[in-house]
């Protein structure tokens, strides 16, 4: 049992609210491991035709089940057909957004059992973009949130400054917000069937990824933010997501962080070969 006033992150486990204290427990093959997910964002990318042949392509390259779990998020018109070409693989399907309410008078919406239909297991909720260009805020997102899980779908909640914000020395507010009205009191049952991804804005399709340390920096908070509402094991157990220009060349690096459960991938996400090669980051040689 881990104590309710520790954290642990990957294999090291520190009392929650004294860093830095990465001390590496002894009972660290105690501690939950979560597996790894990288998930391709697709955003608004890809014919069907398009689409069906990136699936067919990812089922055969991995013949075996990758030890992560593969996510990716096609726009909504190539969903029905993804899912029938990944059906009884491995891979997961996400929507990129969905609609708060149930059903009704929404033009141009799509609801959450729409997308359980189709064959979902997650959706995103709250990207920047969404924010930023569709004007979604936090209690909008929340609300979100709320309708995902009570459909069955896996959230993955995106969180994460802007340049702008950082400069002002503003992350940690920022970020702290973002989860206290994004999550806004779940129950831990709901904690434990979402995912959250640390996209930093400045980040996002710029080619300007955050280093290792940033993103470590970000994630530990995120984990301590949950510890310290849901406790030590809880937050253990949730996969935090980086996302922000991650590629082939620096998946390596951000994934050897112990507070990085994963990537959540825009650009690098549309080439089959890039997207390949980032599932199989582990097998990636240091250079
Ligand atoms: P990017 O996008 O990898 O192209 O920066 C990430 C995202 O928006 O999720």
């Amino acid at each position: 049992m881990i104590p309710p006033d520790w954290l642990v992150s990957g294999a090291v486990m520190h009392r929650i609210g004294e860093l830095p204290l990465h001390v590496r427990h002894p009972n660290s093959e105690d501690c939950q491991m979560v597996q790894p997910v990288i998930a391709g964002n697709w955003k608004m990318n890809k014919t069907v035709a398009e689409a069906i042949n990136f699936a067919s392509s990812l089922r055969n390259a991995f013949p075996t089940p990758p030890q992560v779990e593969v996510i990716i998020a096609p726009p909504f018109t190539a969903l029905h057909a993804v899912a029938e070409v990944l059906r009884g693989s491995a891979v997961r399907l996400a929507a990129q957004n969905l609609h708060e309410a149930e059903k009704g008078a929404f033009t141009g919406e799509i609801s959450a059992g729409m997308l359980r239909e189709v064959g979902c297991t997650y959706v995103i909720v709250g990207h920047s973009e969404r924010r930023t260009l569709f004007g979604e805020g936090d209690q909008m997102i929340h609300r979100k949130l709320r309708t995902a899980l009570s459909a069955d779908l896996k959230p993955i909640l995106c969180i994460g400054e802007t340049l702008k914000e950082r400069e002002e020395g503003r992350m940690q507010n920022v970020v702290e917000r973002q989860l206290k009205e994004g999550l806004n009191n779940l129950n831990p049952d709901d904690i434990s069937r979402l995912l959250i991804a640390y996209e930093p804005v400045w980040a996002i399709g710029t080619g300007r990824t955050a280093t290792p340390d940033q993103a470590e920096e970000a994630h530990l908070l995120i984990r301590e933010w949950i510890a310290g509402r849901y406790g030590g094991e809880r937050a253990a157990a949730t996969a935090i997501l980086y996302g922000g220009s991650v590629t082939p060349k620096n998946i390596a690096d951000l994934m050897r962080e112990p507070d990085i459960n994963g990537a959540l991938v825009g650009g690098a996400s549309l080439d089959i070969g890039s997207f390949v090669q980032l599932v199989g980051y582990s097998s990636i040689p240091e250079v």
